[in-house]
């Protein structure tokens, strides 16, 4: 939620107050300098006692409510009919609308059960954005990952409110020149996590579902972002004001054949599931989950953690959950943007995006900016972001390098874990580093990892930058 002040301004406000808290520390940037070097320059490398704000994702990492750990503390730990299940498939019908639900370990292992079960060799997948695990398990069997957007969707600075959009002629064009016997599925994605969280609206996706209809396709909705989604279609989308984020959520469910999502996000604990209203769907995939994840009623997950996710199932819908990490990305975004810091916008509800590309735009692509902008952002703060450029790209099959289509830098939101005044400190070290990002110079491999090569992936920096940087910094600000 946010709140305007007496002055006309307008700011966040947490709806929620803290209970339990975990103490950090701002390391001296002499041991920045050589935490980073340890980590080869790979903020993933990272240990979090050299961290002080851990803004790599959103991911498993948002504070749970007092009613989540009660929950886990109710939670029936039966290897086989718990009643924490049955209890998580009945918030799941009145949450999402969806009669049928497996849980999985985490949003990747829904995509590997997906996979499995409905692509073949030679398929293709037509989505509005691909994710970096969703297009390593659509290619592992051979597939095409085909994304389908509207130009606007890869400019970074916009005023388009729905990024996210799949176009649908081009989806059209797509079923034209593949056959729509070789179309696996059509995949949304709400939020599109790596161009920036922008959001699709439901026109688009009431769009797509008429194709689908039209051709016989499947639609799977990657719902791990739904509820930012849904807020910002609630903000942004005419005819949608005055309806709820969970009237908005099952609308949404209700478009899809299939719905996955990572629970590590909006249901704020560690787990992932697959719900749909199709029995037949459900049935072709429910064979394979004990063998790869586990029983029927446990799926790979924890029951406490079952117990806990389904708490967050009925408490993500809840304005002020849905929208606590929205409001802080769009004070973050709107201040750099009034300080002149290239940021994606329109800010969108996964992070703040910085578009390394024109941040420092003296470094080539193949020299990794959004890498090198990730390192130095730590190296002037003590924060940890996420490259999400060419670094999170895989090589194509002659092993060359394949240029991402965006250089951004993401500094996420954890989920009521932040305050203003954590934002606040982001804004003026980018500020620091934006003044000297001249000094900032780019990466080359020096470990590489043959797949997802940017979880453990080792760089160096080309010219020793790192040693410059820090100087500067301890002359202008000091050890801290
Ligand atoms: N789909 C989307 C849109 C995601 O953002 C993620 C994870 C996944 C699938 C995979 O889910 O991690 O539970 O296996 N995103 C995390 C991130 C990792 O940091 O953005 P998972």
């Amino acid at each position: 939620m946010s709140i305007r002040l007496s002055s006309g301004k307008e700011i966040p406000i947490e709806m929620h107050k803290t209970r339990m808290v975990q103490k950090i520390r701002l390391a001296p940037i002499e041991e920045r300098l050589k935490a980073i070097g340890d980590a080869g320059y790979n903020t993933f490398v990272l240990k979090t006692k050299d961290i002080f704000l851990d803004m790599l994702t959103d991911s498993g990492v948002n504070a749970m409510s007092d009613n989540q750990f009660a929950g886990m503390m109710n939670a029936d730990d039966a290897y086989a009919g718990s009643m924490t299940f049955y209890e998580f498939a009945e918030a799941v019908e009145q949450v999402l609308g969806l009669k049928y639900v497996m849980n999985a370990h985490q949003g990747r292992a829904a995509e590997h059960l997906l996979a499995k079960v409905f692509i073949k060799p030679g398929d293709v997948v037509p989505t509005n954005y691909h994710f970096t695990t969703t297009k390593v398990h659509i290619e592992l069997p051979n597939a095409l990952c085909l994304e389908i957007y509207y130009d606007e969707a890869l400019k970074t600075e916009s005023t388009n409110p729905f990024k996210g959009n799949m176009d649908p002629q081009k989806l059209k064009n797509a079923i034209t020149k593949y056959g729509k016997e070789k179309i696996a599925f059509v995949r949304m994605e709400a939020t599109t996590n790596l161009i920036g969280g922008q959001p699709f609206s439901i026109a688009n996706l009431k769009q797509i579902r008429e194709i689908c209809d039209e051709h016989g396709l499947l639609l799977v909705l990657d719902g791990s972002l739904i509820c930012e989604n849904a807020y910002l279609i609630k903000q942004r989308e005419n005819g949608y004001e005055d309806r709820t984020v969970g009237d908005i959520v099952k609308e949404m469910c209700s478009l899809v054949d299939l719905y996955y999502m990572s629970g590590r996000k909006n249901t704020s604990v560690r787990g992932g599931m697959i719900g749909t209203n199709n029995k037949q769907l459900f049935d072709k995939i429910r064979p394979w989950l004990p063998v790869y994840e586990g029983f029927y009623t446990y799926g790979g997950m924890s029951m406490r953690e079952i117990g806990a996710m389904t708490v967050g199932m009925r408490e993500m819908v809840d304005p002020t959950v849905a929208g606590c990490s929205v409001e802080q990305i769009k004070y973050f975004v709107n201040r750099l943007v009034e300080i002149e810091i290239p940021v994606v916008t329109p800010p969108g509800g996964l992070a703040c995006h910085l578009d390394a590309m024109k941040f420092l735009p003296h470094i080539p692509q193949h020299e990794y900016p959004a890498g090198a902008l990730s390192a130095a952002l730590y190296l002037s703060s003590g924060i940890r972001s996420m490259e999400r450029g060419t670094v999170s790209m895989e090589r194509d099959k002659n092993g060359r390098e394949v240029m991402a289509d965006v250089e951004l830098t993401r500094i996420a939101i954890p989920r009521r874990v932040y305050s203003l005044s954590h934002i606040e400190y982001a804004i003026d070290r980018i500020n620091w580093l934006h003044k000297h990002r001249n000094l900032v110079k780019g990466l080359r491999f020096v470990f590489e990892p043959p797949v997802l090569r940017f979880f453990d992936g080792r760089l160096e920096p080309l010219g020793n930058w790192g040693r410059g940087l820090v100087d500067a910094y301890k002359k202008e600000i000091g050890e801290y």
